[in-house]
């Protein structure tokens, strides 16, 4: 694992939003693995505005989105396709037709995570995945368990996540119970990696991720496996790494 320290939120963003950039540039038809949350919004923002300047192109890429909440339509706007859309796709010119996410209105789980996979595999596979990291040190909606999952799979959400994302809706009853999520397996499938981490409260799980030992009950911590993973971070996230683990 390469860990690329930052200074702050923005100075991560801008560094990862870098190694993105460099990607698109190099290889002008890159399948790219996105993110939502609060983590990556500051890199979609660098590279809408380098694209702005016409320092980079998406008009080749294709995109694959990690996760979705299953029962949502794509114009909810709680869904990740309206969150992507609003903070990045509609911003810049990678086409509608390349931009994939698993399609939360499919109620037929063994379809659509089937569809998924499937088109991750006829894209050739993702060239640069782009992760963030949950308190619990979750990718995509892989959370600790007891094995690694593998192939896009359908998750029962838990109570503290749906009670964590319930100011987002009318009531707790809205929150969707389930999301399809890219299995671990599809993730380090990833010819390339980035993961952003930001913030103290991410202190120890960015720790036990990259200096723990690899197991299911952190599941960001199987990236240490991985031959191309970066780890960009600020300051407050690698509070707790010694300089030795740093070095
Ligand atoms: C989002 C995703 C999640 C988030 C993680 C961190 O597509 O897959 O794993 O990356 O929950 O979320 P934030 O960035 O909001 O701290």
């Amino acid at each position: 694992m390469k860990i690329i320290r930052a200074k702050d939120y923005n100075d991560m963003s801008r560094k990862a939003a870098n190694i993105i950039s460099a990607q698109v540039i190099l290889k002008p038809n890159s399948v790219l693995g996105l993110a939502t949350g609060s983590s990556p919004i500051g890199i979609y923002e660098q590279l809408i505005k380098w694209y702005n300047k016409g320092d980079v192109n998406f008009g080749e890429c294709t995109s694959f989105n990690l996760d979705e909440y299953r029962g949502l339509t794509a114009d909810h706007d709680q869904s990740y396709h309206y969150f992507m859309h609003k903070n990045f796709f509609d911003a810049i010119n990678i086409p509608a037709a390349r931009i994939n996410l698993p399609d939360g209105a499919q109620m037929d789980i063994e379809k659509e995570c089937e569809r998924y996979d499937k088109a991750i595999r006829a894209a050739g596979g993702i060239d640069l995945q782009l992760l963030g990291m949950g308190l619990n040190g979750h990718i995509g909606f892989n959370e600790p368990d007891e094995s690694f999952s593998k192939g896009t799979h359908c998750v029962d959400l838990t109570e503290s996540t749906i009670e964590a994302n319930k100011r987002f809706f009318e009531s707790a009853d809205d929150v969707p119970r389930q999301a399809y999520t890219m299995g671990v397996q599809t993730i380090m499938l990833a010819r390339k990696i980035i993961i952003i981490v930001s913030g103290e409260n991410k202190a120890q799980i960015l720790r036990d991720a990259c200096f723990g030992p690899v197991t299911p009950m952190v599941p960001a911590s199987i990236l240490q496996l991985h031959t191309d993973v970066s780890v960009v971070a600020d300051d407050a996230a690698l509070s707790l790494c010694t300089e030795k683990e740093l070095r």
